[in-house]
């Protein structure tokens, strides 16, 4: 697992769902969620013509948005291959685009050494032997004229596993959707996966197995909201808006507070992020993601210190439950959620620290262990954050750096 430390060292990553569904601008599961017949469907393909599509300029994205790694849909449940499978012609190179879109992502990827992530769903509503059941995200039951056969179908991923293993240099993760909920054996793929890309991470989502780090999605999950800190490999995943993770011409994009709050939850517990954005159908980002994401990045910029070569430490203050990174003895407090008052108490530790500093914007935080007329039965003296500036940072998330005089049971 050391290459898998390094890439989970890495933190927050650029997750990019786009496919000819970006055409109606709807949703990732256009043809599942609206019932169109897949060969209505399939007629998308004949627009697909991204004009302004250009790897480096997500790659820019990525980086201003302070992320060091990548994953992008290679096959969604539509089953269009966004890469130049001998599989099927249901593929990017068949389409007006008639370039090898995933050749060109992970050449620039490579000259740049950002790691590449592939995602690849293992339910497929092109593929005529795939055997629909109306589980999950598979469409009710066969269309006319399909042949349903599991085994046959594995072969068909296998195929692709083992294009997109071979042909596109090092990977660093194979993320599946689906598997899970199809609940169909196919116990070799992540095995050959790991055969053909040694080192690189799979998610929890495949076959058999799982994986090497779970996927908490959106904020599905209660555990992910409940733990203090991960015990295992972590990666939650959300994307921009609420209703989409392919591009959304009518998209309800998520606030920015809300998105920096649940990006500093969860790495402050030592996990993960992946953000996600659905390029337009042209392959330029969205002016309103692009935005998000250079808030991401201005802000991560600002209090990255709190993430670097930390850990995840106990509480040392439970007004209210912030979660608490620490190096030795700077310890960093995570105000995800707003506070109620202008300050906070240290309730762990017993004197004032040597210095309390906002890293949002450098400034310093006066700390204080005067009597506080709350307490006149007890006498505790808890530090005191004083003057924090709650309103001026109601829509984004603060995070202060406390040096501390000694460890912070007082010892
Ligand atoms: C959900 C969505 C799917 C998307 C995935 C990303 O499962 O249904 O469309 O690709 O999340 O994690």
């Amino acid at each position: 697992m050391g290459e898998a430390r390094e890439l989970f060292a890495r933190r927050l990553g650029l997750f990019i769902h786009w496919g000819i569904y970006a055409i109606p601008g709807w949703q990732e599961q256009h043809q599942l969620r609206l019932r169109v017949p897949r060969v209505e469907y399939a007629r998308l393909a004949e627009q697909f013509s991204p004009s302004a599509f250009d790897p480096d300029a997500w790659i820019d994205v990525a980086e201003a948005a302070g992320m060091s790694y990548l994953v992008f849909t290679t096959k969604h449940l539509d089953g269009f291959c966004l890469w130049d499978t001998q599989t099927t012609d249901f593929r990017v190179t068949r389409t007006p685009c008639a370039r090898d879109v995933l050749a060109q992502l992970a050449t620039a990827c490579h000259r740049r050494h950002m790691p590449l992530g592939l995602y690849f769903s293992a339910i497929d509503l092109h593929c005529p032997f795939y055997p629909n059941r109306g589980q999950g995200h598979e469409l009710a039951g066969p269309e006319p004229g399909d042949t349903p056969d599991w085994e046959r179908f594995v072969g068909y991923m296998e195929q692709q596993v083992r294009e997109l293993c071979t042909g596109y240099g090092k990977l660093a993760m194979f993320w599946w959707d689906s598997g899970p909920e199809i609940a169909l054996p196919a116990p070799h793929l992540n095995p050959l996966i790991r055969e053909l890309q040694p080192g690189i991470l799979i998610n929890n989502r495949g076959f058999s197995d799982d994986g090497d780090f779970s996927t908490p999605e959106r904020d599905f999950d209660p555990d992910l909201g409940a733990q203090t800190r991960f015990t295992g490999a972590v990666e939650a995943c959300q994307s921009v808006g609420v209703e989409s993770w392919g591009w959304r011409e009518d998209e309800d994009y998520f606030s920015d507070r809300y998105l920096l709050g649940e990006i500093d939850r969860v790495l402050a517990r030592g996990g993960n992020y992946l953000l996600n954005v659905g390029p337009r159908p042209d392959g330029a980002i969205d002016a309103q993601a692009a935005r998000i994401l250079s808030v991401v990045g201005k802000w991560y910029d600002t209090i990255r210190e709190a993430f670097t070569e930390v850990e995840a430490a106990d509480d040392i203050t439970t007004e209210p439950a912030v979660p608490v990174t620490r190096r030795g003895d700077t310890v960093y407090l995570h105000l995800h959620r707003p506070l109620n008052a202008r300050r906070l108490l240290l309730t762990n530790v017993r004197c004032l620290p040597k210095r309390a500093v906002l890293l949002n914007d450098g400034r310093q935080i006066r700390c204080s262990t005067d009597l506080l007329p709350w307490r006149h039965r007890t006498g505790q003296r808890p530090v005191r954050l004083c003057d924090l500036p709650v309103d001026e940072y109601a829509g984004s998330v603060m995070v202060v750096r406390v040096d501390l005089a000694t460890t912070p049971d007082g010892n």
